[in-house]
């Protein structure tokens, strides 16, 4: 087991060492290291198995501090940063030299976030650099929004330090966006939804990014299990001769044992549901009297529709 606690001290001592601490956000939790240090980048990359040209996310405590590392901070960015931050959204910003190519995987964008989590906020406060933090799971599984999920994934020397906050309260990743020529771009939906950002954009169009940019491969998120989407029980009569789980969003099925369904949210709660998206599929994937995991799209409005793109995208069904 990794070494957990709530000692935020020393996890500020272990990343200043060059160290890796994973960290509490309120979306998932992320395998910090020093931004600016090759050889803790390097070591981040190697235990996730995660390949080169997938650039890591950077997060800090204040906009302040994120200007000392880009190049410009547009007035649209700024708007956007000011309501959501600290928060669950990204922003692509053109990096200066001081953040190595390693992290950015040579792309001239940095992204940038402020979390919303008291522990690692304070850590931020206390740092100089910025802490790369990819989710802290290995590459293509189940993000983690809990320390037991980070133990699943790594081994004690790999991680020097869980820094323990229990449950994530959002569950999933942030949102991530850019600016171009007043447009503002959505790479990934996440923890702010797409009604909340029209609702911010001051004179900027909004568009989906349709283009896969580094990273954002077609699996993704996805359990060992395999997982399919569609009428649940169109996709029972398909697969009735095998051992199947399901996740459910907010009524279970009579046609299953109920030891084989998890329940996202009991009243039909799109936020409860993301809060327990990654959890559930843990739990489903570490059930032994299952073989496949069956599940429906949830209602496609406000969270709903981030957690449908991880349901698409850990899916057989694309
Ligand atoms: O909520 C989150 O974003 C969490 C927490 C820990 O902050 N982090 C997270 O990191 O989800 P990760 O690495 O699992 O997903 C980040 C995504 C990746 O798909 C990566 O390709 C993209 O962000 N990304 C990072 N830097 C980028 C850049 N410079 N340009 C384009 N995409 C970038
Ligand atoms: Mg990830």
């Amino acid at each position: 087991m990794i070494e957990t606690g709530k000692n935020s001290n020393y996890a500020i001592k272990i990343l200043m060492d060059g160290g890796i601490v994973a960290i509490p956000t309120e979306t998932v939790y992320g395998l910090a290291c020093n931004a600016l240090d090759e050889e803790a980048v390097n070591k981040v990359f190697k235990i996730k198995k995660r390949p080169k040209n997938d650039p890591l996310i950077c997060h800090t405590d204040s906009i302040k501090k994120i200007k000392k590392f880009v190049l410009n901070f547009p007035k649209d960015a700024e708007i956007i940063a000011e309501k959501f931050w600290p928060g669950p959204i990204t922003i692509l910003l053109k990096k200066n030299n001081i953040i190595p190519d390693l992290t950015t995987s040579n792309s001239e964008y940095v992204a940038f976030r402020i979390p919303d989590n008291k522990f690692t906020l304070n850590i931020l406060k206390e740092l100089d650099f910025p802490l790369a933090a990819p989710s802290a799971n290995k590459f293509e599984y189940i993000s983690p929004t809990h320390p037991d999920h980070v133990n699943l994934n790594f081994n004690k020397g790999e991680v020097d330090y869980i820094l323990d906050d229990g449950n994530c309260s959002i569950g999933i990743e942030s949102t991530i966006v850019s600016f171009e020529n007043n447009e503002l771009i959505i790479h990934r939906l996440g923890g702010i939804t797409y009604e909340e950002i029209i609702k911010n954009i001051g004179k900027c169009s909004i568009k989906e990014n349709k283009k896969k940019i580094p990273g954002q491969f077609k699996k993704h998120y996805s359990p060992n299990k395999r997982v399919y989407v569609g009428k649940i029980n169109k996709l029972y009569n398909k697969f009735k001769n095998k051992k199947i789980g399901i996740l459910c969003f907010d009524k279970k099925y009579d046609f299953i044992d109920e030891k084989c369904q998890i329940l996202l949210t009991e009243n039909s709660s799109l936020e409860e549901a993301s809060k327990n998206f990654y959890l559930s599929l843990y739990k489903l994937d570490s059930l032994n009297d299952i073989d496949l995991i069956l599940t429906s799209y949830v209602p496609n409005f406000s969270i709903g529709r981030s957690i449908n793109d991880r349901i698409r995208k850990c899916s057989e069904n694309e």
